[in-house]
């Protein structure tokens, strides 16, 4: 693997090796306090972010190694070609994180890079997400067999890797969106032609969604770009909000899960995110953990 632009790029014993890694490594990090002595990664950023930055950053910096983040339009890449742009930049770093409105961008910067890039979330996949959420399933569960999730509200990016997570491991997941707002055909088209067609159920109902489930995962109803669809969007989605009452037609004590950045009282209840079933922060401290396993994994 030299890029991770989308979780379609894995398999099953590459996930599970990268969720195992970053179990040892939380467990003994000073272990890998040197690991990437002398690398250098660049974040190239055109959307903000908290986790996806701090946890990359953080995590190389405490393996011996140094980072650059670049917010996009403070460099040059939007003045020149990207693919020119991309191979300069693959000449000071061995890594590129980076954050893009359109998925293809990522595209043309691995054709162009001679380092592994990774995506640090796009308009349709976010993978780095993804591997921390199963780190923190596997956690949960101790084994992903056991596992039986559920998706509610914007078939979005985050969605879009859940899926795509889950059906490699072989975890069933039922996603609830309004209609209209189902997940990429792209990832549904990839269910098919991998014959995971069994492992995933689409519906317009929340309740049918979180009945089974030990898992109920959900995100902002207004991802980073979708500022202008934000009045009806939140008109749209006002039934999918997880809240006691959703809870109320579930059977298994599910965990409840966000990607985070919550916004409280619109997708999910303040009692919900605070409640015990919530996992949110250990998803959150798990990125940490699989980024420092996934540069390790991309840089040895
Ligand atoms: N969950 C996540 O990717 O958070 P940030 O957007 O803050 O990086
Ligand atoms: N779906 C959200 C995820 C943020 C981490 C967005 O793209 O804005």
């Amino acid at each position: 693997m030299k890029d991770l632009l989308t979780l379609m790029d894995l398999s099953k014993t590459q996930i599970k090796k990268l969720v195992d890694f970053a179990e040892i490594i939380k467990k003994n990090p000073q272990k890998y306090s040197s690991s990437l002595k002398n690398k250098t990664i660049a974040l190239l950023f055109q959307k903000t972010s908290t986790r996806t930055r701090i946890s990359f950053e953080g995590g190389i910096n405490q393996m011996g190694g140094g980072s650059i983040y670049l917010n996009w339009i403070t460099t040059n890449l939007h003045l020149g070609s990207l693919p020119d742009e991309m191979k300069c930049i693959s000449l000071y770093v061995d890594l590129i994180v980076a954050r893009v409105f359109e998925h293809t961008i990522l595209e043309i910067m691995s054709k162009a890079s001679k380092v592994p890039v990774v995506n640090g979330l796009s308009d349709k996949f976010h993978p780095c997400q993804i591997l921390a959420d199963l780190l923190t399933i596997k956690e949960k569960f101790g084994t992903f067999n056991k596992v039986n999730t559920s998706w509610v509200g914007d078939g979005n990016n985050v969605c879009n890797s859940f899926i795509l997570g889950c059906a490699i491991l072989n975890i069933p997941i039922t996603v609830a969106t309004p209609p209209g707002y189902e997940p990429h055909e792209e990832v549904i088209n990839w269910i098919h032609s991998n014959n995971k067609q069994d492992l995933l159920t689409l519906t317009n109902d929340p309740k049918k969604a979180v009945r089974e489930a030990n898992v109920i995962y959900t995100d902002t109803f207004v991802s980073m770009g979708q500022e202008d669809e934000k009045e009806k969007r939140l008109d749209v989605f006002k039934p999918y909000q997880i809240n006691k009452k959703l809870l109320s037609y579930t059977q298994k004590a599910p965990f409840i899960m966000h990607c985070l950045p919550a916004h409280r009282g619109v997708e999910i209840t303040d009692e919900v995110l605070d409640s015990d079933q919530s996992i949110v922060f250990q998803q959150a401290e798990n990125r940490l953990h699989l980024q420092k396993a996934l540069m390790i994994s991309l840089l040895k």
